[in-house]
């Protein structure tokens, strides 16, 4: 019996999850094992009941499960709350207390979704790229805050990172390179900033552990560049914690179809947190319009690394590919398919497993 703790969070969040904890559940019984469900509050739902975005409650139940499965946090309602009480910081306090540093987010063209990418993609030109974010550390966490100098308002933030915690990412990234296309590009800004230089000379000496993966370096801005030139150049990209919510939400455009990207969040061992790209659509929540597939294939995702369920993991991966070419949700519509909705879709991802 497995157990997963399912955090809904605000907007979308409940319908999204919901979806999934469908799926979760038919995959469970065609395939033979028993996932038991608990539920916790995170975000703006945790601020409005209990008075904190991540209450001590939800950590534990986490932290008693071998994985979780979170919607999505944040709205309008939370906005003007101070930074640390914001649904945001919830967010980040979860990640932090679950130790989950390794970040994992592919992006890749959907070859139904080809002609919803911005980019001209020809009938060769596809990407598959998977973004290794170092998810604990860097400026989201350095040292922060506000003082005056010679009278004038300032404020600062600190990147740090450790040795220990850049070599711990880079081996994930060169173990998913090994398992993957063997090519790694690590993302830094080394032309300036100390910390990056620290960060290339360390990725370095990891790489000589693994001389069977192809590495390469790009600063930053370039790799920004690169993505939208020639998405395809990239197999795993390894970068720290802002580059990597940049360069991600980039990848994730250029997909075509942010409504369709799932996230791993992992610590050392089998145990992540799996989430939807895509944030909480307060605009749409409660419309049943919402595209439920990001989460479902985060359930994917789950189910495969934390669980070791793999043939199940495969079944709702190709369950959602076949989807695609019969029905869409308006965010990925096109003419000549049906239109559906959040349960729809959904049933018919099931009926496919
Ligand atoms: C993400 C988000 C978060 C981040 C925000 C909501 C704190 O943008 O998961 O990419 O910056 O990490
Ligand atoms: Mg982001």
């Amino acid at each position: 019996m497995y157990k997963v703790t399912v955090l809904e969070g605000d907007g979308i969040g409940p319908e999204i999850t919901r979806e999934a904890v469908r799926v979760l559940k038919a995959a469970a019984e065609k395939y033979n094992f028993n996932i038991d469900f608990d539920y916790a509050l995170l975000g703006g739902a945790a601020i409005d009941a209990v008075g904190t975005p991540l209450p001590e409650d939800t950590v534990k139940r986490c932290k008693a499960s071998d994985a979780v499965l979170l919607g999505a946090v944040g709205g309008p309602k939370w906005d003007n709350l101070s930074g640390d009480m914001r649904p945001e910081a919830g967010l980040l306090g979860i990640r932090k207390a679950l130790g989950l540093y390794a970040n994992l987010r592919p992006s890749k063209v959907f070859k139904p979704l080809k002609n919803a990418s911005p980019l001209k993609l020809g009938d060769t030109a596809c990407f598959d790229v998977m973004i290794v974010r170092e998810l604990t550390g860097g400026i989201y966490f350095g040292k922060r805050g506000r003082f005056e100098r010679d009278g004038v308002a300032c404020a600062f933030d600190t990147e740090e990172y450790s040795q220990p915690e850049i070599e711990r990412i880079a081996e994930i990234a060169f173990e998913l390179a090994m398992s993957r296309n063997g090519r790694l590009c690590s993302v830094d800004k080394a032309n300036v900033l100390e910390s990056s230089r620290f960060w290339r000379e360390t990725v370095l000496r990891v790489s000589e552990k693994y001389p069977e993966v192809e590495l390469s370096h790009l600063y930053v801005d370039n790799c920004a560049m690169q993505l939208v030139k020639a998405p395809w150049q990239f197999d795993v990209i390894v970068t720290s914690n802002l580059f990597g919510d940049i360069l991600s939400d980039e990848a994730a455009m250029i997909s075509g179809s942010i409504g369709m990207l799932p996230s791993a969040s992992l610590s050392s061992g089998s145990f992540g947190l799996y989430e939807p790209v895509h944030g909480s659509a307060p605009d749409i929540a409660g419309t049943g319009k919402a595209n439920p597939l990001a989460t479902i294939l985060s359930a994917a995702m789950l189910l495969k690394i934390s669980l070791k369920q793999e043939a199940a993991a495969a079944a709702v991966e190709g369950a959602v590919d076949a989807v695609l070419s019969q029905m869409r949700t308006p965010d990925i519509y096109e003419d000549g398919l049906r239109k559906a909705g959040t349960c729809e879709m959904t049933d018919a991802v099931i009926s496919l497993i």
